[in-house]
């Protein structure tokens, strides 16, 4: 059968896929950030995934103001990265394991979970910085990704506790997939920052920090903070950090998971970067 076996959290700073391809990484502003990331390329080499299912927002690339899905799961067999404004990055195509989203879709939609199925979708810097972060600068990707978009960029976002019930619902699809494959489940995003605005420039490294204790120690909990508190304390941005929970909520919360991995820095960019990796026990 196939197995969650870790979770990944990270944010997705374009600006940081712009260092990585103007070769920048080394500058004095991006190395500490590059710094915490070091870790996690030994790791995911020591542990490569077969299939990615990564947890991102489009930023209005591939869906516009016309149509707006809360969660839409990629089921195609290839995502090519998307122009936003100043060409395609170049990275490597995104390959998709359609059989296996095909069944995610099957198991999560019949447990009451309305998915938007995307059979063709150009992928953003919301799901190409977070493999770039991982994996570096490869010539292809090592592993299948399964895109799962979520709304956090019009208003209303899903809750807190939707989220986390979506994670729980996915895990029980991938766990019930007759192939023996590792699968890395990826929440992305965050943390703090506000893009716009009066309290453009926010950032809230007390508050970044307990959530990241909180996402470790009691995800059902934290599952339960209203979306005007992310806003609050986290800036409008920061309303990115609910897709975490489908992550958290992908993991096997019976028992505690081994935290193999946990950086923050400010600055990057608008944003803080945060960053855990989660394994099962
Ligand atoms: C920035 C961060 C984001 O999450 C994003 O989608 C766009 C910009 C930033 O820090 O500049
Ligand atoms: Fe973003």
């Amino acid at each position: 059968m196939a197995r969650i076996t870790a979770s990944v959290y990270t944010s997705h700073v374009p600006a940081i896929g712009a260092a990585l391809d103007l070769g920048r990484s080394g500058d004095d502003y991006w190395k500490p950030v590059f710094a915490g990331y070091d870790f996690s390329k030994q790791w995911i080499r020591d542990n490569p995934p077969d299939v990615v299912f990564l947890v991102y927002n489009d930023h209005a690339t591939a869906f516009s103001l016309d149509l707006i899905p809360t969660f839409a799961l990629g089921t195609a067999s290839q995502f090519q990265p998307a122009d936003e404004g100043w060409g395609p990055r170049p990275v490597p195509v995104v390959y998709g394991h359609p059989e296996l989203a095909a069944h995610i879709a099957q198991s999560v939609i019949q447990d009451d979970f309305d998915l938007t199925l995307v059979n063709r979708m150009e992928v953003d810097h919301g799901l190409t910085v977070p493999l770039s972060l991982m994996f570096g600068q490869p010539e292809a990707w090592p592993c299948k990704v399964i895109p799962l978009a979520v709304n956090v960029v019009q208003y209303p976002a899903p809750s807190g506790r939707r989220c986390f019930q979506i994670g729980q619902a996915i895990r029980k699809a991938v766990e019930s997939f007759d192939a023996d494959l590792n699968v890395q489940i990826w929440g992305t995003g965050g943390m703090s920052h506000q893009l716009q605005g009066a309290r453009a420039g926010l950032i809230n490294p007390v508050w970044d920090n307990r959530f990241l204790d909180r996402l470790i120690e009691d995800p059902a909990d934290l599952a339960l903070l209203p979306h005007i508190d992310y806003v609050r304390e986290a800036g409008s941005e920061g309303i990115e950090l609910v897709m975490w929970l489908i992550a958290r909520g992908a993991m096997d919360n019976a028992s505690k998971p081994i935290v193999k991995h946990r950086f923050y820095h400010v600055p990057a960019s608008n944003t803080a970067v945060g960053h855990l990796i989660l394994e099962n026990r």
